[in-house]
């Protein structure tokens, strides 16, 4: 491992930018013990590590291939000399850590392709970083090989005089980056001790390229791998199935494989925050992953031949990024007694200008107006979703049964990506002004109401109910919806049922 030529962390001149980006100019990421009120191994000798990648300038893992995609071809046959345009797959962290990095080699314009599922928040902070876009209709996880893919269509348009595709999902330059910092930062903070590595799986070169490394200095090393649990979004990451897809071969990368769900990252991230490592929804994914491996070996007794010859296990686990992108989801997966109540809630007055809430309504968890996405389906619609997809690509549409309203709040431009069919798009603030009027019109109606994520609807769902209206707020919004793959229609492009999807990369 490089030692940082800027010791002080003091970056000057007309290069400061470019060298505080540079890996090679910065000191190791810093690996925190976790404490030992949240390692329930602690009095087996074994030790837990973060590894803080969220401490990357970039404050984001897919900062480092980013920054080594755009290096390496620099450096490479025809270098970045000509190139205008970046493009990419991507409607996460690579691409904004692209578009930034790339202005500093040079490279004024990244585009990045996003699946037409993509959250408005994603969007606007793609935006933000000055990452222009291009809408594809296509899951969030795509397949690389599929012809209509993203990740295709970006390789094509990378072939154009002036433009590159870095292309994170087959660039060996991805994997590298972490063989050349990730992994030898590791080895040497934990002075070669490491005994277990635990990384998520969103395109593997986290762990292809670390866990490679790592096992090249220490064939007893353990390399946990981290999937997702179908239908359980977490922010980067794959489940087994659409692991298949990865061209890089994870799988030799990988001794064991866990999967874990959405509740449990998030509550393990929180516990981390709280506890003063400061981690997002995939560092507790990944730690639970690390908890779950443990313990598995704890029941078979295998954790004293683990140890090493400190008689100790020394397990670390990558932090990917940060909480703050994810606040919302946090209060969406996690229930009311994971937060601190709030004193004379009923003063406030919400976003929209709804009314002051009563001081008996202390509602904003969730309540018995939620329903699951799957009730709400066979609630509202006399088809099955397999039917209810046919007629959708036959007839352009499925009638709700009768008696059912579905009300979308989400703004135009989200409800115009998808939305439930048959359902009608009204502002919330509309609804809840003009709620004498909607109660006589929806009296004798189940309305189902869907917002981005339910948490909006919540609230939405009370004015109503007190009106005397049977109302309904779908859980998880339009996100899970789309997550559990229910019948969406997409206007103006053809209704084809996607597979399964998961956060970006
Ligand atoms: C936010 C985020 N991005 C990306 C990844 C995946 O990294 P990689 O693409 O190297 O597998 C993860 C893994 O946990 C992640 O949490």
């Amino acid at each position: 491992m490089k030692h940082s030529p800027f010791p002080l962390n003091v970056f000057g001149g007309p290069d400061a930018v470019k060298d505080f980006l540079n890996p090679d100019c910065n000191p190791p990421l810093p690996l925190v013990e976790i404490p030992r009120r949240l390692n329930p191994f602690a009095r087996d000798g074994i030790r837990i590590f973060a590894k803080l990648m969220n401490f990357l300038p970039l404050a984001n893992v897919k900062s480092l291939p980013a920054y080594n995609m755009l290096l390496e071809k620099e450096g490479g046959a025809g270098g970045l000399g000509g190139i205008h345009s970046l493009i990419e797959n991507s409607s996460g962290n690579t691409v904004f850590s692209l578009a930034v990095i790339g202005r500093l080699f040079g490279i004024p314009q990244t585009k990045a392709i996003v699946s037409h599922e993509v959250t408005w928040g994603k969007l606007q902070m793609l935006r933000f970083f000055g990452t222009e876009i291009m809408v594809n209709e296509e899951p969030i996880c795509p397949d690389p090989g599929d012809k209509e893919s993203g990740i295709y269509k970006a390789k094509q348009i990378g072939k154009e005089r002036g433009w590159f595709n870095p292309g994170q999902y087959d660039n060996e330059a991805n994997p590298r980056a972490h063989e050349r910092w990730t992994g030898p930062q590791i080895w040497e903070q934990t002075e070669g001790k490491i005994t277990v590595f635990c990384a998520g799986l969103g395109t593997t070169g986290t762990m292809v390229g670390t866990g490679g490394y790592l096992k090249g200095k220490s064939s007893k090393i353990i390399r946990v791998g981290v999937a997702r649990q179908p239908n359980n979004p977490v922010p980067g990451v794959r489940t087994p199935n659409l692991l298949r897809e990865i061209a890089f071969d994870w799988k030799q990368a990988t001794d064991h494989l866990e999967d874990v769900g959405t509740k449990e990252s998030f509550e393990k991230s929180l516990e981390l925050c709280r506890g003063g490592i400061v981690a997002g929804p995939s560092a507790g994914f990944a730690l639970q992953g690390l908890l779950q491996f443990l313990s598995k070996q704890k029941e078979q007794d295998k954790l004293d031949s683990m140890k090493n010859e400190d008689g100790e296990v020394v397990a670390v686990f990558i932090c990917p990024d940060s909480p703050f992108p994810y606040i919302d989801e946090y209060f969406e997966y996690l229930d009311a007694s994971h937060f601190p109540n709030i004193e004379h809630e009923e003063l406030l007055i919400n976003k929209s200008g709804e009314k002051k809430k009563s001081k008996h309504e202390n509602k904003t968890t969730r309540t018995e107006f939620e329903v699951d996405p799957l009730d709400a389906y066979a609630l509202a619609y006399p088809v099955s979703p397999k039917e209810a997809w046919v007629q959708l690509k036959d007839r352009g549409g499925v009638a709700p049964r009768k008696g059912i309203s579905i009300i979308d709040v989400r703004p135009y431009n989200e409800f115009i990506h998808f939305h439930l069919p048959g359902s009608e798009r009204m502002d919330s603030h509309d609804i809840t002004d003009n709620l004498s009027k909607l109660s006589k019109k929806w009296k004798d109606r189940k309305v189902f109401l869907v917002c981005a994520m339910g948490i909006r609807t919540r609230v939405v769902a009370e004015f109503l109910r007190e009106k005397g209206v049977e109302a309904y707020s779908i859980k998880g919004g339009a996100a899970e919806w789309s997550a559990l793959n229910l019948p969406r229609w997409r206007p103006n492009i053809c209704n084809v049922q996607d597979k399964d999807r998961g956060g970006s990369v």
